[in-house]
């Protein structure tokens, strides 16, 4: 049987979307234009948007139009924009201007040490002592059991977070994220054939209940955990929640990825889940956050069954990392500059959330953290909320982007990292503020 005509015509806008003929936020032709297209009338039109709108495609606003919503691309969660424009409140880094000159007296300092060994291929993902200095990097913020032999190379943690999925589990095979996770993950996922099942958070992080559920309902293959500053929410796991974590992996035929890129922001460190269950878990961590994304430096640790089968794959991929880069990263971190880096990003964040505090009562967040999970107040949705704010120049992530059901998320996620100045940082809170009390006043924000 045939589709009704407003079936057909909004299966036409799907398609017009996806083909990115309308593009993300654009508003679409009004009700008229698309009846004369169609040869339909307006309420045909009408009816088409209300099924695109209840697929959240699109958003309609009463005198305004409809709009296409953005979708969950890795690129549209996260924009590395910055000018005298915007206000970029979307991208997790570190303040980069802080890191420049101490980069550049390592790049020196690596550029005078570089000799032909340093320059040629190399077995087991790269050189002994830039897998060592990745076992001090991981050693110095709580991981035991590091050692050259199973602490591998990668091109930062999203590269071990897809090395490990594609590695570790089949297309159609399931892996279980936090309901609320990083978009990496569910674009890694989504591109490689992977299906994925949400684990539920409460305010400690994975509830080891829900993964115990999840596990024996849906066969997971990997379970992938942000443990500390959790991307989004901004949780980090106490040590007694990680230990009961790693008890139920510990009875299922599991495997845990630990995403730990955030370590660094926890002072004094709590330890991973993978000290618990060494042989169940591969532990991520890396330079991006501290340091520069630049340097697309990752540290993995494996379990000592899978060493092999890790660097049979990295070396397909890619053979190994740039040892040029790691060679910086290492003598960062033999001379202790890496350490202050980090500490310096840390003291930084601490300074951020306490300025965002001033703009955004009444939030919880991580008071080390970079990032803030900020709740919508009643009125806007995220979408109505991303639109208004990019027309001002404000970058936002939207909670839809993180989500794995694409419930629950009426949130935006805001780095407090990427603007570089704190004068500029205050001008943006402030803009962010007037915004969300715009449309109607409410007690959320003082
Ligand atoms: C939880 C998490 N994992 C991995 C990454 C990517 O890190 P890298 O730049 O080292 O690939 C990010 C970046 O935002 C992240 O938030």
């Amino acid at each position: 049987m045939k589709d009704s005509k407003y079936v057909q015509i909004a299966n036409t806008i799907e398609q017009r979307i996806k083909d990115n003929q309308y593009s993300a936020n654009s508003k679409l032709p009004p009700h008229r234009l698309l009846a004369d297209e169609f040869k339909t009338t307006p309420v045909t039109v009408a009816k088409a948007y209300k099924l695109l709108s209840s697929k959240h495609l699109v958003e309609s606003f009463v005198g305004r139009g409809t709009f296409v919503c953005e979708n969950s691309a890795l690129n549209k969660a996260i924009q590395p924009l910055e000018d005298d424009k915007n206000y970029n409140f979307s991208i997790l880094q570190p303040c980069l201007y802080k890191n420049v000159i101490p980069l550049k007296n390592a790049m020196q300092k690596a550029s005078e040490e570089l000799g032909a060994n340093f320059i040629g291929y190399t077995e087991n993902s790269g050189h002994e002592s830039h897998r060592l200095a990745g076992v001090n990097w991981a050693k110095h913020f709580g991981l035991v059991g590091g050692t050259i032999q199973n602490t591998l190379l990668t091109d930062g943690a999203q590269h071990a977070l897809s090395l490990l999925i594609n590695a570790m589990t089949q297309p159609g095979d399931t892996i279980a994220v936090e309901e609320l996770t990083y978009p990496g993950i569910l674009a890694i996922a989504s591109l490689a054939g992977r299906k994925v099942v949400g684990v539920p958070l409460d305010e400690e992080g994975v509830s080891p209940e829900a993964l115990d559920m999840v596990i024996r309902e849906n066969k997971p293959k990997l379970v992938i955990i942000i443990p500390s500053h959790q991307n989004p929410t901004g949780i980090t796991m106490p040590e007694s929640r990680r230990r009961a974590i790693a008890k139920v992996i510990d009875k299922h035929a599991i495997w845990l990825v630990e995403d730990d890129i955030y370590c660094f922001l926890d002072q004094p460190s709590i330890p991973p889940i993978s000290n618990f269950i060494p042989e169940k878990s591969f532990h991520i961590s890396g330079l991006s956050k501290a340091i520069s994304p630049a340097l697309r430096c990752g540290y993995l640790k494996v379990p000592e069954c899978q060493i092999g089968k890790i660097n049979a794959h990295i070396r397909a991929n890619i053979w190994l990392s740039s040892p040029i880069t790691y060679m910086l990263a290492t003598s960062l971190i033999e001379s202790g500059e890496a350490f202050e880096m980090a500490k310096l990003q840390r003291e930084t964040a601490i300074e951020r959330q306490l300025i965002a505090s001033d703009y955004l009562q009444g939030v919880q967040n991580s008071p080390s953290g970079y990032h803030i999970w900020l709740p919508l107040p009643s009125q806007w949705t995220r979408e109505r909320f991303l639109v208004e704010a990019n027309r001002k120049g404000i970058i936002v992530s939207s909670g839809g982007y993180f989500s794995v059901s694409g419930e629950n998320s009426n949130f935006i996620r805001l780095s407090l990292m990427a603007i570089s100045s704190e004068q500029k940082l205050k001008e943006g809170l402030e803009m962010l503020k007037e915004l969300m009390l715009s449309d109607m006043l409410t007690d959320f924000l003082s």
